[in-house]
C-alpha cells in the first residue's frame, strides 16, 4: 500500500471528509487530494506529518511505512552479548527521521568492504538530508558496531514515549502555532529575509519543537502550562525564535546549528513559568517575596533544563542563564554588564527587547513601518555599546533586517 492509500484509508477509518481533514490540519483540499493520489508527497506532507498523525490517530511511522512503532521496535536486530561486535551495523533509514543529531558517526555502504561517512557525530541534520538518500534508493544506514547498542537504546526510549503524551503535546503546539500564525506572518512580511531563509527557519523551529516534545522532562513541564489561558509564554517564545533566527541568518557567523541553539533557548527560557504575569516581568523591582523567588530563579532553572539537550545542542544553557542580564549591568541573576555578556547571549537579549516592543504595538497595526520604528529605538538603546565588536555587528544586522525590505 502506498503512503497516499494509507492516508486515504486512515481518513475514511476516522470518519473524516477530505474537506474536514484539510481544514483541521490547515492544508488546501487539492494538496490533501494529491497526497491521497500519491502525488506531491514532498515537503508539504513532511510539514504536516505531526498534525496528520494526530488527526488520523496513528504514529508518523504508520503513515510513512504502514508499521506501528511497536512493529518497528521489533525490526531492530539486537546483537546478543555473545556475538562478536561487527565493524558496522545496519539501521533502517526511517529511524533517523526521529533525530536531528546523533552521538555517533553515520555511514552508507558502498560495497562489502567500503563505507562512507555521511553525517558526523553531533552535527545537526534535517529531514531532507535523510530523505535525499531514500530518493536514491538507499533504505539503510550504518553505524560503527560499538555505537549500535547505545543508538538502539536511545531509539527505543523515544519509541516508548507514550503516544497519548505525544498527542497532547502535539495538540498544544498545533493550537499555539495557529494562534500566533497571523502575528508571525505579519512579522515575516515586515522583515528582510528571503523565502529560502524563511523556509530554513521554519524547518529549524519544527525540528526544535520535535526535540522538545521528545524530551520527557520538558514535555512534563509543558503539560502543566495552561497554554490556552496563558498563550504569551509560548507565543513570545515563538516570536523570539523567529526574530533571533532571522537576525542570525543575515550575520556573518550564521549556521543552522546556531539557529537551533537560539530556537531551543527561545522555547525554554521562560518555560518554568505558569503564568503570563511572571513571564512579562523584566526586572525584580517591587515584587512580593514569592514572586521574587519565582522570577529570580527562572533563568537558572530553565538553563538547567537546557542541559538535558546537551547531546544535540550544546551551551544553550549559557544563553538562557543570561537572558535577563542587561548591557548596563543591572540585570539578574548575576548583574554582569556589556563586556561580560557573550555574543550569542547579547543577541538573544536584544531580540527579546524587540519582541517586547512588538508586544507593545497593537497587533492590527504591525507593519514594516512599525518594525523599522522598533529597530530604531533598539539602535538608540544600544548606541552606547557599539564600540563592542559583536554589538556593532548585531546593529548592522538589524539595519539589514529593515533595509533589505525597503
Ligand atoms: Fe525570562
Ligand atoms: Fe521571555
Amino acid at each position: 500500500m502506498t503512503i497516499g492509500n494509507r492516508i486515504l484509508t486512515l481518513r475514511k477509518k476516522n470518519g473524516l471528509k477530505r474537506t474536514e481533514l484539510a481544514r483541521i490540519i490547515d492544508v488546501p483540499v487539492p494538496t490533501l487530494r494529491d497526497w491521497e493520489k500519491n502525488l506531491s508527497l514532498g515537503k508539504s506532507l513532511l510539514d504536516k506529518l505531526i498534525p496528520l498523525s494526530q488527526e488520523l490517530n496513528v504514529s508518523i511511522s504508520e503513515i510513512l511505512t504502514g508499521k506501528s512503532d511497536d512493529d518497528l521496535s521489533t525490526d531492530l536486530a539486537f546483537i546478543s552479548p555473545d556475538t562478536p561486535t561487527p565493524e558496522y551495523c545496519k539501521i533502517r533509514l526511517l529511524h533517523f527521521l526521529r533525530f536531528n543529531s546523533l552521538d555517533c558517526n553515520l555511514y552508507v555502504k558502498l560495497s562489502n568492504k567500503k563505507y562512507v561517512k555521511i553525517i558526523n557525530k553531533y552535527d545537526l541534520y534535517t529531514t531532507d538530508d535523510i530523505l535525499k538518500f531514500e530518493k536514491k534508493g538507499i533504505n539503510d544506514f550504518y553505524v560503527k558496531g560499538n555505537d549500535y547498542i547505545p543508538f538502539v537504546e536511545n531509539l527505543i526510549n523515544i519509541i516508548n514515549l507514550k503516544v497519548s503524551d505525544r498527542k497532547n503535546a502535539t495538540k498544544q503546539h498545533a493550537s499555539i502555532f495557529m494562534t500566533t500564525s497571523e502575528l508571525i506572518n505579519q512579522l515575516i512580511h515586515s522583515i528582510g529575509i528571503t523565502e529560502q531563509t524563511k523556509k530554513t527557519i521554519e524547518h529549524v523551529i519544527y525540528n526544535t519543537v520535535n526535540a522538545i516534545e521528545q524530551n520527557p522532562k520538558v514535555a512534563n513541564i509543558l503539560s502543566k502550562i495552561n497554554i490556552g489561558k496563558e498563550p504569551y509564554i509560548y507565543e513570545h517564545s515563538l516570536l523570539q525564535s523567529y526574530i533571533s533566527s532571522s537576525l542570525i541568518s543575515i550575520m556573518n557567523y550564521s549556521s543552522e546549528s546556531i539557529m537551533h541553539k537560539l530556537c531551543l533557548a527561545s522555547f525554554l527560557h521562560d518555560i518554568t513559568f505558569k503564568n503570563t504575569k511572571h513571564a512579562k516581568l523584566n526586572n525584580l523591582d517591587g515584587l512580593s517575596w514569592q514572586d521574587l523567588k519565582i522570577v529570580s530563579n527562572h533563568p537558572a532553572k530553565a538553563a538547567q533544563l537546557a542541559t538535558t539537550f546537551n547531546n544535540f545542542f550544546m551551551d544553550v544553557d549559557k544563553i538562557i542563564i543570561d537572558h535577563h542580564e542587561t548591557f548596563e549591568g543591572d540585570g539578574f541573576p548575576r548583574g554582569i554588564g556589556a563586556n561580560q555578556i557573550p555574543p550569542l547571549s547579547g543577541l538573544f537579549i536584544i531580540c527579546h527587547d524587540i519582541v517586547d516592543l512588538i508586544y507593545d504595538t497593537e497587533k492590527e497595526k504591525f507593519s514594516s513601518n512599525e518594525f523599522s520604528k522598533i529597530i530604531n529605538s533598539i539602535k538608540n538603546k544600544y548606541s552606547a555599546f557599539t564600540d563592542i565588536k559583536h554589538v556593532m555587528e548585531i546593529m548592522a544586522g538589524l539595519d539589514k533586517l529593515v533595509g533589505l525590505k525597503s
